[in-house]
């Protein structure tokens, strides 16, 4: 549908890989397109891997993941893509929801539950991690956010955060929907295809993932040793895990059916498959990461972008965390006027 407010979201951490592109970048680039769209770097969220993130690393990573977004295709005159630190909002609207969210509604949620099992020490911007993402996604009112598999819950919790908000103040947000890709929305690991791509596994295990600005000879070695099964060809039935993962992410950058793609590597061997995605995964990622190294060499335009889409951000924002603060009976920044003339309607 045109004229749709589109929101998303990254965390500037580890490694970006296919599955985000697959999952969530390309998405973007399309949506840009048809809808107003606005894309976050999630620094704050980053802050919730306390011992992954140092001020340096995280500064590098923020300036690191907006060149990537850029090189994908992201274009700042059509969409915004801003730093979720520099809009204050968010995290003063965190806070007032998560005055409206019940701990069990976080402690349920399966990224906190897989993050929290690993530590000896669970932070409280962990468990309250959905919140400020519900913030991001609810200060801008936006309809569709374009995710993958993983983030499905989180989205489900930021509309009955809205809801539970709307049942006691008053209404104000627009209740999101998720959109996920029919298939790419879960894109496994190659070294390990029963659990997903991960972008801080990227970063510590060597062919895991496939890093979107990876050097050619990287990507081939790394889809050449991804798992696949006993088998050596490809079959109609049965396939495996990892054979799956690799005729999606063929079928994904190909355009082609799952039939056709299906059809044109049944009874070939398992080589010949890897081979061909290897070249179609090269083909297409060695323009972005010609257009990243462009960009890195360029810190300050890459800045400029993100100070001047924040900015726009900003005066999106504003205007609901005002409406909040009225409804709940806080002192109001300013009065702008809610719903804002913004070109919301398309
Ligand atoms: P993050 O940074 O982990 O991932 C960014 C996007 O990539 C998708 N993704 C995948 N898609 C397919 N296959 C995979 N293996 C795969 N791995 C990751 C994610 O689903 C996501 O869409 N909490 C979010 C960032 C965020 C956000 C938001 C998202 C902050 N605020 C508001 C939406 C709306 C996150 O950690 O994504």
């Amino acid at each position: 549908m045109a004229g749709q407010r589109v929101f998303s979201g990254v965390q500037p951490t580890g490694k970006i890989h296919l599955g985000n592109y697959l999952g969530a970048i390309s998405p973007w680039v399309a949506a840009q397109v048809e809808h107003e769209a606005i894309f976050c770097i999630a620094d704050l969220h980053a802050l919730t891997i306390p011992e992954a993130v140092r001020a340096t690393y995280l500064r590098a990573k923020v300036r690191e993941t907006a060149a990537v977004l850029l090189a994908c295709g992201i274009d700042p005159a059509r969409a915004i893509l801003f730093v979720q630190s520099r809009v204050g909002a968010h995290a003063e609207l965190a806070w007032l929801l998560s005055c409206v969210t019940p701990v069990g509604w976080l402690e349920r949620m399966i990224q906190f539950k897989t993050r929290s099992a690993a530590l000896e020490s669970v932070g409280t911007g962990l468990l309250a991690y959905p919140v400020l993402q519900a913030a991001d996604i609810l200060l801008y009112r936006a309809d569709l956010v374009p995710v993958g598999e993983d983030q499905r819950q989180h989205i489900e919790l930021t509309r009955n955060v809205a809801r539970r908000f709307h049942a006691r103040f008053g209404e104000v947000f627009t209740l999101p929907e998720a959109m996920l890709r029919p298939s790419g929305a879960r894109i496994m690991g190659l070294d390990d295809p029963s659990a997903k791509m991960s972008k801080s596994l990227g970063e510590t295990r060597k062919g895991h993932a496939i890093g979107l600005v990876d050097p050619p000879d990287v990507i081939r070695h790394a889809i050449t040793h991804a798992v696949t099964d006993s088998g050596r060809e490809v079959r109609r039935e049965q396939a495996s895990p990892g054979v799956t993962n690799l005729l999606t992410i063929y079928e994904l950058l190909s355009g082609r059916s799952r039939e056709a793609v299906q059809a044109a590597f049944v009874g070939k061997g398992y080589t010949v498959l890897k081979r061909a995605v290897a070249d179609l995964v090269v083909t297409t990622l060695e323009p972005i990461r010609q257009r990243y190294l462009d960009l890195s060499a360029q810190p300050e335009a890459l800045d400029a972008i993100v100070v001047e889409s924040s900015e726009r951000a900003r005066l999106l924002a504003a205007p609901t965390l005002d409406r909040v603060k009225q409804l709940m009976g806080l002192h109001e920044r300013s009065r702008v006027p809610f719903p804002l003339s913004d070109s919301k309607e398309g």
